[in-house]
């Protein structure tokens, strides 16, 4: 019936009113049938009215509600779906898409709290490399989550699914010839480790935007954090939702203690010294002694 297709919950809470209904009314005939025996036999009966109550929603609560979770779903698609796909070839490789720019192609996956310095740095970078004649984008929470990722919440399963699918979006741009800012709290390492999979790890440089909590509370552009702390938001990271700071990030940039044109400095020096890049004057040497 289209109801049930819509509400698939529905005829688990229909089953589940129908058999208590018939609980209590076996209850109430088996009352009917003893009345008259006394007050402990009152309390027992309602003692054991209570713990059949208890009993009855465990047991349906193990009752799964007939649709699968997304996770569920995603996998039995997965599995059901991808025999029958065939990955196409272009002409036109990654390589010669890099030749034509002059440039390689990469994701810098800027990871840390809300109010930490990701999107304010993330923007800075992309100018100066812009300007330097790179190919760049940014991909950003905000902006994803307003889009393509409008259907996540932040709950742990669709964070994980948030950056999985940032994660093939960066590594579809980096195949498309683009340098890309990827800018999500991310504050999972197990994610993070899905998303550097995907994106491949020679590909993949990991930049953790180290602010304390005090200081991202302090900023608090935004007015989240003062939200969370009154429990106006739920899963809040920093809050009632925590981050995992990176264990090895390739790039630190502590912005509670250096300026945005410091850290952006600390990143073009990682890249020319690493020759992910080249011929940018500001080679600061910063990255270097942050090294030695
Ligand atoms: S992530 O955890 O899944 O990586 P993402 O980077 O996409 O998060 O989105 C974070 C942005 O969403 C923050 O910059 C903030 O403005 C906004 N936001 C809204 N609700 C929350 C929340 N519960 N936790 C964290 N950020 C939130």
């Amino acid at each position: 019936m289209k109801i049930f297709r819509k509400d698939p919950s529905l005829k688990k809470q229909l089953l589940k009113t129908t058999s208590w209904f018939i609980l209590m009314l076996t209850f109430i005939l088996f009352y009917c049938m003893l009345a008259g025996n006394g007050l402990i036999f009152s309390i027992v009966f309602l003692g054991l009215l209570i713990l059949s109550y208890f009993l009855h929603e465990r047991l349906w609560f193990a009752v799964k509600p007939g649709y699968l979770s997304k996770f569920e779903l995603a996998k039995k698609i997965k599995k059901d779906i991808q025999p029958n796909l065939f990955k196409q070839a272009a002409k036109v490789t990654r390589q010669q898409r890099g030749e034509l720019n002059q440039h390689q192609s990469f994701t810098l996956w800027f990871t840390g709290l809300s109010s930490s310095g990701k999107s304010t740095l993330a923007a800075e970078l992309e100018a100066r490399l812009f300007a330097a004649g790179y190919r760049t984008y940014i991909l950003d929470g905000d902006n994803t989550r307003l889009g393509i990722n409008s259907d996540l919440s932040f709950s742990r399963e669709d964070r994980a699914e948030n950056i999985r699918r940032v994660a093939e979006m960066c590594k579809l741009l980096n195949e498309a010839g683009l340098i890309v800012i990827a800018s999500f709290i991310s504050p999972f390492e197990d994610d993070r480790l899905r998303a550097a999979n995907i994106i491949e790890k020679e590909n993949f440089i990991e930049v953790y935007i180290d602010s304390s909590l005090d200081v991202c509370k302090s900023r608090d552009p935004k007015g989240l954090y003062k939200l969370a702390e009154l429990g106006k938001i739920k899963d809040f990271t920093g809050i009632d939702s925590p981050y995992e700071p990176p264990l090895t990030p390739d790039i630190h940039l502590p912005t509670d203690r250096s300026s945005p044109d410091e850290c952006v400095n600390l990143v073009i020096d990682y890249l020319l010294y690493n020759k992910r890049i080249q011929g940018i004057d500001v080679f600061t040497n910063d990255f270097q002694k942050l090294k030695g």
